[in-house]
């Protein structure tokens, strides 16, 4: 899938737009096939351009995809606003098989509410699988930018390659999405967001960029939609959501750092915690292109859900906060790593919850899929960050946000992978800003153990990897032999290129400032930095 024509990786500007396409506004307004409750309410006007976070596709299928944006003449108005009047709009939309929209295939409306932000999420069916499409929005006499987007191949399919990338952690703070620039220009199918999409913090004294919308930790409902606002104004960002449809889950920071289920990391009252999760969530749906059947109820999302790309690859995407059991406090003197008590090893700790572990367990047991991917968010391989011996003080320092604070929650679903005979298992990581390569075993403290799985664990797009942890992560790489590869030098992106013979992950960097590892330039350019291979029927990563 190439970049044809005068397709640029910067969305479009609308007035250029019109005149390539040779249409005018009118002719977008009343043109055929418009849905039948479209109001005869007078054309809106509004303060400014009110495609000013760009538009986005998600969650392909075979025959449907979603189209979204949100209107914000005035992104950052400090009542989460947008500047958009409290009414409802309708926002036309259009898909077509070609960039020119010469021709089109759907067109309709959808209305877009102020108790949704004035987002808007079509859901466009009776699409063609396997397709390229291109789609733009129309509103008060304005026109979006154009996307690209891809339907699924059909359930049976069996398509001889997938390419797609997997990002994760985004924080505006620490640097420019370069990583989203290049992304923007591969040849991918789609985009697989693993969290970390906004970070819910304030300002510092040493960020790479501001935050502009008022630069506080954030709260309220306007609060998390104008950060999300603010990440939308991003070109890079806009560009990469233009390219491709995503399937977004998230991780802590789309609502506070290290929060699990109503538990917030400060110990707030989860009544009152609830409250600002419902806030953070509706933002994040608002935001985001997933189905309506992610609509948020209160405090509730249901996000987890499965993309399937013919019979070649199905993905699993996770989400390991909402439902997860709070985090192990075991007593330790090493900031953030202790080793595990018993609250970290009781059967009890969970990290989907019963239902969405039984949902996964059903799926990955019924697949007819060469490759059985989950996406999710920390690390699933055993890691001990200490290299002294295992007996003496410190000897076994374990992340217990990761599956190492949910040993049991582990067991069950590595177990499960090697009884029921799941074919090619991989999971997909983000969270931790720095790239990773593990055979999933299922003792990992016995080499010779059965590997069930491969995990590629991806680095951030801008969040920071702590320069000063890489030696001791390094030095601790002995104690942990189905790590097969570990580099926090660079921030970045995980590009995958699938046959039914081979599963390979290139991890592409980004150049980042010598000491802090952060994105100081736009336009850094990017690089192959390492590259690794799983052969079909054969668990485990080779260096490729
Ligand atoms: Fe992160």
């Amino acid at each position: 899938m190439g970049i044809q024509g005068n397709w640029d990786r910067r969305p479009l500007n609308r007035r250029a737009f019109l005149g390539v396409g040779g249409m005018g506004a009118a002719a977008l307004l009343l043109g055929s096939g418009a849905a039948p409750d479209v109001r005869a309410a007078p054309r809106p006007r509004f303060s400014d351009y009110p495609f000013k976070l760009g538009v986005a596709s998600g969650d392909p299928r075979p025959e449907s995809v979603v189209l979204w944006t949100r209107l914000a003449p005035e992104p950052l108005v400090e009542d989460g606003s947008g500047g958009v009047p409290s009414r409802r709009y309708d926002v036309r939309w259009e898909v077509a098989a070609d960039e020119r929209f010469r021709r089109v295939v759907r067109r309709g409306s959808a209305e877009a509410r102020p108790g949704l932000g004035h987002s808007v999420h079509a859901e466009v069916g009776g699409l063609r699988p396997g397709r390229e499409y291109f789609y733009r929005f129309k509103a008060g006499g304005e026109v979006s930018a154009v996307g690209r987007t891809r339907t699924a191949p059909k359930f049976d399919a069996r398509p001889a390659a997938l390419a797609f990338a997997f990002v994760s952690c985004q924080d505006w703070r620490d640097g420019f999405y370069a990583a989203y620039g290049h992304l923007a220009e591969e040849d991918l199918a789609f985009v697989v967001h693993l969290g970390d999409y906004i970070y819910e913090g304030g300002n510092t004294d040493d960020g790479v960029r501001d935050h502009t919308d008022g630069g506080q930790e954030v709260f309220t409902l306007a609060q998390y939609r104008n950060r999300h606002a603010l990440y939308k104004t991003d070109e890079d960002l806009q560009a990469a959501h233009a390219a491709f449809p995503w399937m977004v889950t998230w991780d802590d920071h789309e609502v506070d750092n290290d929060y699990a289920d109503e538990a917030q990391d400060g110990g707030e009252d989860p009544e009152k915690f609830l409250l600002r999760r419902a806030a953070a969530y509706r933002a994040y749906y608002e935001n985001m292109p997933p189905r309506r059947s992610s609509l948020p109820r209160g405090p509730d999302m249901r996000l987890y859900r499965r993309l399937s790309w013919g019979n070649l690859v199905g993905i699993s995407l996770l989400d390991t906060r909402q439902y997860r059991s709070d985090q192990a406090d075991c007593q330790s003197d090493v900031d953030g790593l202790a080793d595990r008590c018993a609250a970290a090893l009781s059967e009890s700790q969970t990290m989907m919850g019963p239902k969405q572990e039984r949902w996964l367990k059903e799926g990955l047991a019924g697949s007819n899929k060469r490759w059985n991917a989950t996406a999710q968010q920390t690390m699933l391989a055993e890691y001990d960050f200490s290299a002294a011996p295992d007996d003496g003080p410190n000897g076994r320092l374990f992340n217990l946000d990761q599956w190492d604070g949910y040993v049991a929650a582990r067991r069950r679903l590595l177990g499960f992978l090697s009884k029921a005979g799941v074919r090619n298992p991989i999971t997909l990581t983000g969270d931790i800003h720095s790239s990773w390569v593990h055979d999933l075993k299922t003792n990992f403290d016995d080499e010779t153990s059965e590997t069930v799985g491969t995990e590629f664990v991806g680095t951030s797009i801008s969040s920071p990897f702590e320069t000063a942890f890489a030696g001791p992560v390094e030095a601790a790489r002995a104690d942990n032999p189905h790590c097969k590869y570990f580099d926090g030098t660079y921030r970045g992106y995980a590009r995958v290129d699938v046959t039914p013979e081979l599963w390979l992950t290139t991890f592409k960097g980004v150049v980042t400032a010598p000491g802090n590892g952060n994105v100081v330039d736009p336009n850094a350019p990017s690089y192959t930095a390492a590259a690794f291979a799983v052969e079909s029927g054969t668990p485990g990563a080779q260096p490729a």
